[in-house]
């Protein structure tokens, strides 16, 4: 059956805000880890995603669920069957030190493919939107009652300019919470190449690099134009699922990390985003590549 996304998308909306009001009303002292030491999860990851989780069941109770805290490795997949696939907070280490860059990530994906995209960082009141076909958008104040100086929904990708010299760019990466093994070494090398400059033998060396702690809203900081490239190894088709239809919708890309081939799939790893209206900018995206190296 036809899945009507726009409706899907303002169900988002609505959970978004109530993600944020219990994300700003939380005081995250229960702080436990998972993988590593800095793999962390709190009370309120864990709060959030059961609220997000029943709200969605109620709405949509033939649609699939996929959450970062009740994922399970090698069980749960994403099929072609509609997939909400959540991050109840993305950016959980800024979250707890109250670095004000976290958010709520709320995706749908229909036939593996990102269909609808809501995030909402409510330390900021900012909210990005996306519907497939149907565009992107980012909004301040977003949670004011309307009239009430809630800001205008801003079409994304409109009047952009798209990425240009890769000297100039202004590029994320993440360190994650992977840390050691050959993961490891791959981002300290890709970090390392990006920063080099030219003369220096290997890699490139780009405008400046940023790690800002959130996959959901480095995506949506290339769908503004804000960041010209992102690229992690290392995260999950939650941290990213709900971005990339909102970048896509800008005329952004998101590519394989992996240098020399275009096509990523939802739960591939390692991903790279193009900001957005750089869909014809495959040349530049090739000399990224040639800079990280293999
Ligand atoms: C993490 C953040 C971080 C990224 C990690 C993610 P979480 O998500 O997005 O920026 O580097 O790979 O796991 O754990 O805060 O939801």
């Amino acid at each position: 059956a036809d899945v009507d996304l726009q409706a899907v998308h303002d169900t988002l909306v609505s959970i978004a805000f109530e993600a944020g009001r219990m994300i700003l009303a939380a005081n995250p002292t229960s702080i436990s880890t998972k993988m590593n030491a800095v793999d962390i999860v709190t009370e309120t990851d864990q709060a959030v995603e059961r609220m997000v989780a029943a709200r969605l069941q109620s709405a949509y109770p033939s649609f699939a669920f996929v959450g970062e805290e009740t994922y399970q490795a090698g069980v749960t997949t994403i099929t072609a069957q509609p997939t909400f696939v959540v991050d109840p907070i993305d950016g959980t280490t800024n979250f707890v030190h109250a670095f004000p860059n976290a958010c709520v990530s709320l995706g749908l994906a229909v036939d593996r493919q990102p269909a609808v995209g809501v995030v909402y960082n409510p330390f900021q009141d900012l909210l990005f939107g996306g519907v497939r076909a149907g565009g992107s958008y980012m909004q301040r104040n977003a949670s004011l009652a309307a009239g009430q100086g809630q800001g205008p929904r801003v079409r994304l990708g409109q009047g952009l300019r798209p990425l240009g010299d890769l000297r100039a760019a202004l590029v994320a990466v993440e360190w994650g919470s992977q840390r050691d093994g050959e993961n490891f070494e791959v981002k300290a090398r890709t970090f390392r190449r990006l920063a080099a400059a030219r003369e220096n033998g290997d890699g490139g060396m780009v405008g400046g690099l940023r790690s800002l702690g959130s996959a959901a809203l480095n995506l949506c900081a290339c769908a503004a134009g804000q960041l010209d490239l992102y690229w992690e190894g290392g995260c999950y088709a939650w941290d990213v699922a709900a971005g990339w239809c909102i970048l896509s919708e800008a005329g952004g890309r998101m590519v394989s990390g992996n240098p020399g081939g275009w096509e990523t799939a939802l739960d591939s790893r390692v991903y790279m985003a193009v900001r957005g209206a750089s869909s014809g900018q495959e040349e530049l995206v090739e000399e990224f590549w040639k800079m990280i190296g293999d």
